[in-house]
């Protein structure tokens, strides 16, 4: 009997099976020959949520959520929160490597120049609601993106998927700073190639009359850092929304659309924002003793706190509260800060949050900075997106190579009703 193999005893008929195991997994697949009969379909795994499937192999993102560690392509994301720019990190996920020198310039290069947009898209944002949500203007206007780029269909050839990065990289941030001019009613700021991602995301988000925007250095490496933080997760709801609409060979705006779509929700992207207005709902300090007994008694979460995968003190929330202090020398401090603080506090103190493992998350403290920066609640979700965009077209590309990965298809357990036979509508039953 093979050392690394897991042997199952079918209580059924007694029968004994053995499969191998590999890297801490059984395949699926094997549980299928287990039956009882020729006729038997043979087992399956029932994993509501996918919480203990591994649905790929990859090496992009490691994550160890007992000990709170990240790394992107093996880099301790401390390591490249400190010696690293996002587009620099951009590269390391799409490429798998960081870049030499010249290939950086090349990189930040062909970026710097794919940020504009075609105008018919500013068609399409002028035709939103004046107060509609930038995640939902960003979701329609990166999905028909796909209209613009025909040859992004050509997901096999190496040289369009390239292309389309670059451009999906460039022109996130035009798509969401124009989402945001025009739900505050201002004419679009047009990309500024002198300046850096960040700095060129704060020009277009905030540039007023002047001639040339200066983003302040301190605000611009912040952001960076934040980018760098959120630019791959792993196998999070919407790279596996990506994962899943690009297994259909849809084309990778379509699948952005979709990974944008799955990060929109309160529970993953849309935490930030959800942590904000709770943040104000609470008010002071002094009423978070209060606020705690409600979540604690069920009526709500504590939004920020708590992960799927890290049972332990996020290593991007750590990162995220050390910046803070440089941006609040910029911007003044958030009263927000001290809400966090306490809550933070009686939380890593508190029986329940101890007993099941809630620790603050990513989007704890990030969006208290986006705040204090003067980005609107509406676009914490939207500043999520852009660096993730990068993260996603990593995990996208990686799944069109994988021989082992076809269209993506649960199975399910049927539950309805055995077969019936159709009534007309006036035999039917009350
Ligand atoms: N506040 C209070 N209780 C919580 C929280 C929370 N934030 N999160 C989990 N729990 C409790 C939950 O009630 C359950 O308790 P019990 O076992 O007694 O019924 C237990 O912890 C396990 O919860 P779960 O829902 O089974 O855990 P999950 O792994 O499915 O959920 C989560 C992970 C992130 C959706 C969840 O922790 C949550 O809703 N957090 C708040 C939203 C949030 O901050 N999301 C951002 C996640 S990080 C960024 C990203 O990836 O998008």
């Amino acid at each position: 009997m093979a050392k690394d193999s897991l042997t199952v005893t079918d209580n059924r008929n007694g029968k004994t099976y053995e499969f191998p195991i590999e890297h801490g997994t059984v395949r699926a697949m094997d549980l299928r020959k287990i039956k009882t009969s020729e006729e038997d379909f043979g087992l399956m795994a029932y994993d509501p949520a996918f919480t203990n499937t591994a649905a790929c192999r990859s090496g992009i993102t490691y994550i160890d959520g007992d000990r709170g560690i990240l790394h992107y392509r093996g880099y301790p994301i401390e390591q490249l929160a400190e010696h690293s720019t996002y587009l620099e990190t951009a590269y390391l996920l799409v490429k798998g490597e960081l870049p030499r020198r010249e290939n950086l310039e090349a990189f930040v290069h062909n970026i710097t120049h794919h940020t504009m947009l075609h105008e018919n898209i500013k068609k399409f944002i002028d035709g939103f609601h004046y107060d509609a949500h930038p995640m939902g203007i960003l979701v329609g206007t990166v999905g028909a993106l796909s209209t613009f780029y025909t040859e992004a269909k050509l997901i096999f050839d190496a040289e369009s998927r390239r292309v389309q990065t670059h451009r999906l990289i460039a022109k996130i941030p035009t798509l969401a700073a124009f989402a945001y001019r025009h739900s505050i009613g201002m004419q679009y700021a047009y990309p500024d190639n002198d300046l850096s991602y960040t700095g060129n995301l704060l020009n277009m988000m905030f540039k007023m009359t002047e001639l040339k925007y200066r983003p302040n250095p301190v605000l611009e490496r912040a952001l960076d850092v934040l980018f760098i933080l959120h630019a791959d997760h792993e196998q999070n709801c919407s790279t596996t929304a990506m994962r899943c609409v690009g297994s259909s060979q849809a084309d990778p705006y379509s699948a952005t659309a979709a990974a944008a779509a799955a990060l929109y929700g309160p529970l993953h992207g849309g935490a930030n924002e959800a942590v904000i207005r709770m943040l104000m709902e609470i008010g002071s300090a002094d009423k978070v003793p209060a606020y705690m007994k409600r979540v604690k008694a069920g009526e709500m979460r504590l939004m920020g706190f708590g992960h799927r995968i890290y049972k332990n003190y996020d290593p991007r929330a750590k990162i995220i509260k050390e910046i803070a202090d440089s941006v609040f020398e910029v911007t003044g401090r958030s009263p927000l800060l001290d809400v966090a603080l306490e809550l933070e506090r009686i939380a890593l103190a508190d029986d329940y949050f101890v007993s099941h493992r809630l620790y603050p998350n990513v989007d704890f403290y990030s969006g208290i900075i986006y705040q204090a920066m003067g980005f609107p609640l509406d676009m914490f979700p939207v500043l999520f997106a852009i660096p993730r965009t990068a993260g996603w077209l990593a995990q996208w590309t990686e799944m069109l190579l994988d021989e082992e990965q076809k269209i993506a298809r649960p199975r399910q357990t049927y539950s309805g009703p055995p077969m019936r036979d159709y009534l007309p509508v006036d035999e039917r039953p009350e």
